[in-house]
Order: structure tokens, then C-alpha cells, then sequence
């Protein structure tokens, strides 16, 4: 009968199937078991100018030089002052050190023992260390030295610390961003790695204590040292990024008030527009224009230890106006493609994602992601407009020295977006006002530990696409199909060959 070898021909390919099958399972779960090293860790201690905060990210090993897949497993913010703040008071320094230490334990705590010595640690500091090593560079010194120091006692790999330049903040930053946004790699259809299609990256807007930060990819081929090449996975990004010192959040309001006591240096108190109306403050003269970028508004008879007294007046439309006055635009004049203190910047374009104090001065008012400009106008004006009390019974939770400035930040903000960067009701709905992506902070942090590990290859070739595991599973796929079409075709012909089985007799197979 025919199907009397067809049937033997079937049954042949079931077997084969079958221990195809058993073979590449068994492959495939010894590969797991000999090849995957597990996870690798890293630290990196950003080190701003109001305070110190610590990250711990963590990555499956055999994945390094691929995309999103780094992961922040910790974010400690380390108590007291900036560490270019150390030295000053003793016992604000103990509290740092005491708080740095807490943060040291708990990220020992999520990184196994055995893998201690081998994990980098890192430190980078920024606009508040840049700032103090042009006042003393002695000092700035010594900072650096006893924070090297310690981190040399701890059990980890340490591998530097050291001040970083505005440039670099503004770019790693950038990268981190775009990594973590996955707009430099993405899976495509057949579970490989790919620039995406039409790539496009996203601008990053960083607003920190003492400095602030953009850097995106602008239109057009840029001239000069403002612009910078990067070589990402085999493409090249042209980014423009700018720091502007003493533009960052705390030294702007420092600046805001020196020009206020410069006003009204006759009158017992002096008011501010931007701090809520019933408010009042003393504070150190010291805390004022003891800073390099108050230097200038220091009066010949300035003592640091004489106190000023400011009384909020909570007057929206006079706090901008003040605060647009922290600008300087007129060096911009008759220039093409300018911000402001004459700083050269290309026509912003595209999206945006605004992290730090532009995410935290946002959230204060009620708002994140992405909202109009009338929005933002609208909600600073309303918050602006509240009372001391009436802000503080609403706010319970948050420190008096945060609150009482966020009517001066969202107007800071107004400014520095609409007339320094102009943006416009147009551009500034593209950017979103957020602090991490999908639990990782948007901060520095991440670029510059994906730079120093050589994670992010400048070569496409470098990095290796996940196909074995795609590649496995099409084999399974197709001796699973054959398998059961043998399958079937043997029941098929049994069935046939039992219609002769009442006649002859005889079974067929
Ligand atoms: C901002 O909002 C206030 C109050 O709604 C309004 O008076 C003012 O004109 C707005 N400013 C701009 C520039 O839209
Ligand atoms: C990742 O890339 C770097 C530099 O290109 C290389 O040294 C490293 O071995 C790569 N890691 C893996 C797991 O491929």
C-alpha cells in the first residue's frame, strides 16, 4: 500500500523534530546557565551646589553595549550643603558626612557584597565647585582631596573625582535623556537594534542650584566650539549646549535679591515682589553677596554678618519684571541668533524634556509633561497671588525655603524660556516637564557613567543585536510545525489505512 512508507517517512520526521526540539531546549538552558554573568552595578555621586545626591544603576552584563537597559535601582539625596559649602561650619559638615554615609550603607545594601570591589564609583561636581575654584582655587582643592579621600575608604572600585565643565554637564545630561527615551536604539520588527526611523533627539533643559543648561540638535550645521560631535552607535549628532553660570535657580534669586537691597539701601526693610505677600524674612547680608555671582552688587561698607529684612508683596506682573531685569539682553542687540549676556544660540527646534527645577518649579504649581504657555502664565499668576498663610496651609509639608521662592522660580523660568530662548505658544507646548523616564532620573549622572564604562559605543559594529534568542526561537517554531504535520499526517494515514482493516485484516503499518 502507499502509505506504508510515506507513513514510515512521517514517523521518521516526528523523531527527528522531536529531538531537534529537546536539542535546542537543552542548548538553549545551559547556554543561560554558562553564559549569563548576571548583573553589573554602578555609583555615581553628582555632586551639585545645593546638595549632593547618589545613584545606583545596574545592568544584565552580556547587555552592556546595548540600549535601555541600564536601570537606577537607587536615588539617595545626601542631607546639608553642597560639597562646596564644606569647610565653612563644622557642624553643617558633620550632618553632610553623617547623611553621606547613610547614603553610602543603602547602596551597599542593594549591590551584593561580592560584587563590590568591581563596581565603579564615580564623582562629578558641578556649577557650585566650578564657581568656587575661580574664587579659590586652594580651597576647591582641598574639597576634592578629602572627598577622594573617603570615597578611596569605601569598598567599592573607585575610579575619580572631579569637577566637570558646563559643557559636559549640559551633554550628559542630553545623552541620558535620549537613552532613556530609547531615541538612539530601538528593537525593530525582527527584535533587532536600530536607529530609529526618522530618528529624532530630544533637547534637554536642566536647571540646577548655581547654573543652568540646554543642549539640542538644532537645525542647521553649527559653527564654533558651542557645538559638539558625538559619535552614538554608529551616528554622528551635532549638539549645541550652553551652561550659564550663575543662571541657575539659587544663585539667580540670590542675584534678584542683591539688586533689591541695592533699590532701597536706605529704608529699614526692603520688599520683594516675588515672595508671598505677608511673608517676612531676615537674613545675613553674607548669604546675600556672599557669593561670586552677588560680588558685584558689594557695597564699600559691606559687613557679611549685617542682617536684611524682606517683606513679601506677592505682585506677579512687578516680579517678572524684576526678574527679566537679571538678563542681561541688551548685549544681545542687533545680533542674530542670541540669548542673552551676548551667548550665541541657534533657533530652538523640536521637542523638548525640561528635568530638576524647571520639573520641581512646575510640579509646584500643579503642572507636569506638556501644557501651554497661557497655562503657565496663568498658574504662575494665581500661585504668585497667595498669601503666606494661605500658601503654607495648602504646601504643609514643604520647607519654608522652598515655597517662599517658587513665585520667583516660575517667573525665572518665564523669562529664561520665552525672552532668552525664545520660545514662543507655539514651541513651548513640544517640551515636557518631567523628572525621570521610566524610573530613572533625568540627570547627568547616567550619561556620564555611560561614557566613563565605554557603554555607549561609537561604532554601530561595536554593539552585538540579542538575534540568538530570536534565532532559537525560529527554530523551535519551524521543527515544532513539522513535528505536528507528521503528526497529523500519521493519524491521517493510519485512519486510511484502517478502512482495509476490516477487509484484509491486516494493519496497514
Ligand atoms: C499672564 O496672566 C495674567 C493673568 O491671567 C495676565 O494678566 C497677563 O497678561 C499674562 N501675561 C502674558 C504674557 O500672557
Ligand atoms: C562594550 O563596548 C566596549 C567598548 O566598545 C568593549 O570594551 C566591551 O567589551 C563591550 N562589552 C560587551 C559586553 O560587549
Amino acid at each position: 500500500m502507499t502509505s506504508k512508507p510515506t507513513g514510515a517517512a512521517a514517523l521518521c520526521f516526528l523523531l527527528i523534530s522531536l529531538a531537534v526540539i529537546i536539542a535546542v531546549a537543552v542548548i538553549q538552558i545551559h547556554k543561560k546557565r554558562y553564559v549569563s554573568p548576571g548583573l553589573k552595578h554602578g555609583v555615581v555621586l553628582d555632586a551639585g551646589s545645593s546638595r549632593t545626591t547618589l545613584y545606583v544603576y545596574q545592568w544584565p552584563a552580556e547587555k552592556e553595549n546595548n540600549t535601555g537597559v541600564v536601570d537606577q535601582t537607587l536615588r539617595c539625596d545626601v542631607q546639608g550643603p553642597g560639597i562646596s559649602s564644606l569647610g565653612i561650619d563644622t557642624n553643617v559638615d558633620y550632618q553632610m558626612w553623617h547623611s553621606m554615609a547613610d547614603c553610602i550603607n543603602k547602596s551597599k545594601d542593594v549591590i551584593p557584597p561580592t560584587l563590590h570591589n568591581t563596581t565603579p564609583i564615580y564623582l562629578g561636581a558641578t556649577a557650585g565647585m566650578r564657581l568656587l575654584r575661580s574664587q579659590n582655587e586652594t580651597a576647591a582643592d582641598v574639597i576634592l582631596l578629602t572627598v577622594q579621600r573617603y570615597l578611596q575608604s569605601l569598598p567599592f572600585d573607585y575610579k575619580g573625582a572631579s569637577v566637570i565643565t558646563g559643557q559636559e554637564e549640559g551633554i550628559y545630561a542630553w545623552i541620558t535623556a535620549n537613552y532613556l527615551m530609547g531615541n538612539f536604539l530601538e528593537k525593530n520588527l525582527w527584535n533587532a537594534w536600530v536607529r530609529p526611523h526618522g530618528a529624532e533627539t530630544s533637547g534637554a533643559l536642566d536647571l540646577g542650584g548655581a547654573s543652568t543648561q540646554i543642549a539640542f540638535t538644532p537645525e542647521w550645521e553649527d559653527r564654533g566650539d558651542s557645538t559638539l560631535s558625538v559619535m552614538l552607535y554608529g551616528y554622528e549628532y551635532h549638539v549645541y549646549t550652553h551652561s550659564f553660570s550663575c543662571y541657575g535657580r539659587d544663585e539667580a534669586e540670590r542675584r534678584l535679591l542683591a539688586t533689591l537691597v541695592q533699590k532701597t539701601s536706605s529704608s529699614a526693610f526692603t520688599e520683594n515682589p516675588c515672595f508671598p505677600q505677608n511673608y517676612v524674612t531676615t537674613l545675613s547680608a553674607k548669604s546675600i553677596f556672599g557669593s561670586q555671582c552677588t560680588a558685584i552688587y558689594r557695597t564699600e561698607d559691606y559687613n557679611p554678618n549685617s542682617r536684611i529684612t524682606f517683606v513679601g508683596t506677592g505682585d506677579p506682573g512687578l516680579c517678572r519684571e524684576t526678574v527679566f531685569s537679571l538678563f542681561d539682553f541688551t548685549s544681545c542687540h542687533g545680533k542674530q541668533q542670541c540669548s542673552f549676556d551676548g551667548v550665541y544660540l541657534p533657533e530652538v527646534i523640536g521637542k523638548f524634556v525640561a528635568f530638576s527645577g524647571f520639573y520641581y518649579t512646575a510640579e509646584a504649581l500643579g503642572l507636569s509633561g506638556s501644557f501651554s504657555l497661557d497655562t503657565f502664565n496663568s498658574s504662575t499668576w494665581s500661585f504668585c497671588a497667595q498669601e503666606w498663610q494661605t500658601l503654607k496651609a495648602k504646601h504643609s509639608t514643604m520647607k519654608e525655603g522652598y515655597l517662599r521662592s517658587y513665585c520667583f522660580s516660575a517667573n525665572y523660568i518665564y523669562n529664561l524660556l520665552v525672552h532668552g530662548y525664545k520660545f514662543n505658544s507655539l514651541t513651548w507646548p513640544l517640551i515636557s516637564f518631567q523628572r525621570e523616564v521610566s524610573k530613572s532620573s533625568i540627570a547627568w549622572s547616567l550619561g556620564y557613567m555611560l561614557n566613563q564604562t565605554n557603554m555607549i559605543p561609537a561604532e554601530a559594529g561595536h554593539f552585538k543585536l540579542p538575534m540568538s534568542s530570536s534565532v532559537f526561537a525560529g527554530l523551535l517554531f519551524t521543527f515544532s510545525s513539522l513535528a505536528i504535520l507528521s503528526l497529523l499526517f500519521l493519524i491521517i494515514s493510519f485512519v486510511h489505512a484502517c478502512e482495509f482493516c476490516g477487509r484484509s485484516g491486516i494493519l496497514a503499518l
